[in-house]
């Protein structure tokens, strides 16, 4: 069961934060309500919803989140496969909030996709309890053919050495927080920019047609496929998902780097926005 999603510029309650007092969160409590609580297993969030549009959430959203988990027993498992090892400018997004999720999925950033490794962290209170309930003797099955590779886990260990030794977590704060100025300042003013968002190197601009949240053209996806090509086209790679660009750049990205990847931007948008039908 999906809950309503903590994303304030596409309110699915229609509400406006913060006298909404986050109704996404009570949502969450509804549908377990309404599913019995006996019947739920665990509620699964993105401390940052990456593929869904770059959505961080609103303040106290998770501290309510976890207050809801905690009164019904629920487990809560972030899935940090695209926020862990840096991205948000802390090791991991959940660091942003004082929570204590019981598992946590990760991948990508573990081995900067350089080998495939994917994993999940358990909280002392998962593990114990796994360890104590399983049958003495028998060890907890996880079967995977590949679980644990060798040479994965080295490109791991050697990957997150370069992230600690080159500071890479601490710069993706740092020059993530200029990108998202640089953004505001290039596209904040710009008729079909509706909202520009973002924590550490995990940003984007979504794009709607002026005072609507609808598709610029009326077509979803149109314009921001568009984009994405025309940026292409000037040598920078850039994700179209839904109605928001993704500008998720390595995390060795400098300053110099981004100005140049918000000037392509923003030529492309331009030159995009003059010729598209309907906008
Ligand atoms: C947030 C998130 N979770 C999970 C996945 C799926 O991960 P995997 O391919 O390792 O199963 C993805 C894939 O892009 C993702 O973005």
């Amino acid at each position: 069961m999906q809950a309503a999603a903590p994303y304030c510029f596409r309110c699915e309650l229609g509400k406006t934060f913060p006298e909404c007092a986050l109704a996404c969160a009570e949502d969450v409590e509804a549908v377990i309500a309404r599913e019995g609580p006996e019947t739920v297993a665990a509620v699964i969030v993105e401390p940052v919803i990456g593929t869904g549009g770059v959505v961080p959430p609103p303040a106290g959203y998770f501290a309510r989140l976890q207050e809801i988990c905690r009164e019904h027993d629920i487990l809560l498992i972030l899935d940090e496969v695209i926020t862990g090892f840096g991205r948000t400018g802390r090791w991991f997004g959940m660091e942003h909030w004082d929570i204590h999720p019981d598992l946590v999925s990760f991948a990508k950033g573990i081995t900067s996709g350089y080998l495939p490794l994917g994993g999940v962290g358990l909280s002392r209170r998962v593990y114990e309890t796994l360890r104590d309930e399983t049958p003495r003797g028998i060890p907890f099955m996880v079967g995977f053919t590949y679980n644990n590779h060798p040479a994965c886990c080295a490109a791991a260990h050697a990957n997150l050495d370069i992230i600690e030794r080159e500071g890479l977590v601490e710069n993706s704060a740092a020059v993530g927080a200029y990108l998202l100025e640089c953004l505001k300042a290039a596209l904040g003013s710009h008729p079909l920019v509706g909202e520009i968002r973002g924590v550490g190197l995990c940003t984007g601009v979504e794009f709607v047609q002026p005072g609507t949240r609808d598709p610029v053209g009326g077509r979803p996806m149109a314009f921001t496929a568009a984009v994405a090509g025309a940026c292409t086209e000037r040598g920078m790679l850039a994700r179209a998902m839904w109605e928001v660009i993704g500008i998720s750049p390595p995390l060795c990205v400098t300053r110099s780097e981004v100005d140049e990847i918000v000037g392509i931007l923003e030529a492309s948008v331009v030159s995009v926005a003059e010729a598209f039908p309907g906008a």
